[in-house]
């Protein structure tokens, strides 16, 4: 296990060295990698460069107060964890563990479709606010059964994905053999088998976790949903516009639509009836080419003029980079591969670590601004270029 004292990660770049020496490199590449060329993965996070930072000196500001409301509830942190899938191989448990330290830190976690652990698990494992995300796979009754199973257990937001009529093409995932040792056929996995070996804790861990998980989520007439299954299933399950009309029936809790990066589509969603919207291009893990999250925020934001929460992810690795964000209109922000790094270096109190991580850094961003609140951060805290 990687060693998490605060001298050895002082950052989250830390925790994604330490994840890569972890995970096999095909798990370590499927957190850390994007489409294509990942240019979008790589813009995400470069374009917070291009904002900079108005401070307030001489202002004393004693104690910073980082909470928000988001959907009604009060969080401690303005930045939530976002869905991640197959959380469970980067460690045993992965999104029960995940939730806990959210849910210990004051934050909402929100739990994938494409999970390994059951909402059920998941449900118990959090004091804090849990979100489910949907993907349709499996289909309506399929969903429908899964929704009943959240609200069941106390989920209270549904994040509806609508940036994923089929998977992203992320070379580095085929390039580490993805397709063939899913196959399980022994002679084509072997050339894919040493990266494995190499990590005798992850392999220890995953078997004693029972090996390759299932989607105990996604229950079809023969049971949980096959991992080998997955890119089949989502190419299959498209969600459209017209399916959030039965799904507000099937759901009577908040309705968030995530992965929106136009004006038009954030009115659309509006009009629709979401409770907030993710502005997201999923991580740079889907369409390569799309544009950074922070660039295309202000038209967002602009858009929907207030008439529902604008949320957004993509490329947050410092605190300074939430601040941006929520200067520029976002009232809290997700977090995914951040929270994931922590997850694959050590567990839960990996996860723990990327928490208080990045609500470190907002605190001293936000007395470096001489700015009280996060309530408080707004455009005249900030540099964007005019074009914005
Ligand atoms: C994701 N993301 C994602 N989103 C979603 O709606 N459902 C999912 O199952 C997944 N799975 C997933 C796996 C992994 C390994 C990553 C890194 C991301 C996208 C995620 O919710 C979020 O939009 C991005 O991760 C945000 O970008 P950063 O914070 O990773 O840069």
């Amino acid at each position: 296990m990687g060693r998490l004292d605060a001298h050895d990660v002082i950052s989250i770049a830390d925790l994604r060295r330490l994840a890569r020496g972890q995970a096999p490199r095909v798990v370590f590449d499927y957190i850390d990698g994007g489409a294509d060329d990942e240019v979008t993965l790589r813009a995400n996070e470069q374009v917070y460069d291009e904002v900079t930072f108005r401070p307030r000196s001489a202002v004393a500001t004693p104690t910073c107060d980082l909470a928000t409301t988001v959907l009604g509830r009060k969080l401690a942190l303005p930045f939530i964890l976002a869905p991640v899938g197959s959380t469970r191989l980067m460690y045993p448990r992965g999104e029960a563990l995940a939730a806990r330290a959210a849910g210990a830190a004051g934050t909402a976690y929100t739990l994938s479709t494409l999970s390994g652990t059951a909402i059920e698990e998941v449900g118990h494992a959090s004091a804090g606010p849990l979100w489910y995300q949907l993907y349709l796979v499996g289909g309506r009754s399929v969903a429908e059964a899964a929704l009943a199973r959240a609200a069941a257990a106390g989920f209270s937001a549904l994040v509806v994905t609508v940036d994923t009529p089929v998977a992203g093409l992320r070379e580095r995932d085929l390039r580490n053999g993805t397709t063939e040792l899913l196959a399980r056929r022994p002679l084509a996995m072997l050339p894919f088998v040493p990266q494995i070996l190499a990590r005798p804790a992850w392999l220890a861990r995953f078997l004693a976790d029972g090996g390759l998980m299932r989607f105990p989520n996604v229950v079809l007439a023969q049971g949980p949903m096959a991992y080998a299954d997955v890119g089949t299933a989502l190419a299959a399950s498209v969600v459209s516009w017209k399916d959030l009309a039965w799904i507000r029936e099937a759901w009577h809790g908040s309705l968030v639509v995530k992965g929106l990066l136009t004006a038009e589509d954030a009115r659309r969603a509006v009009d629709e009836g979401a409770n907030a919207i993710v502005v997201s291009n999923h991580g740079g893990r889907q369409l390569d080419g799309a544009p950074a999250t922070l660039r295309v925020l202000p038209e967002i934001v602009r858009a929907v003029g207030g008439r529902t929460e604008v949320l957004m992810d993509g490329g947050i690795r410092r605190g300074g980079d939430i601040a941006k964000a929520l200067c520029l209109g976002a009232r809290a922000v997700l977090v995914g591969r951040a929270y994931a790094y922590g997850l694959a270096a050590g567990g839960e109190k990996g996860v723990a670590r990327a928490i208080e991580i990045l609500r470190t850094e907002l605190v001293r961003t936000l007395k470096l601004l001489g700015c009280a609140a996060v309530a408080e951060l707004d455009g005249s805290f900030v540099n964007a270029p005019a074009s914005w």
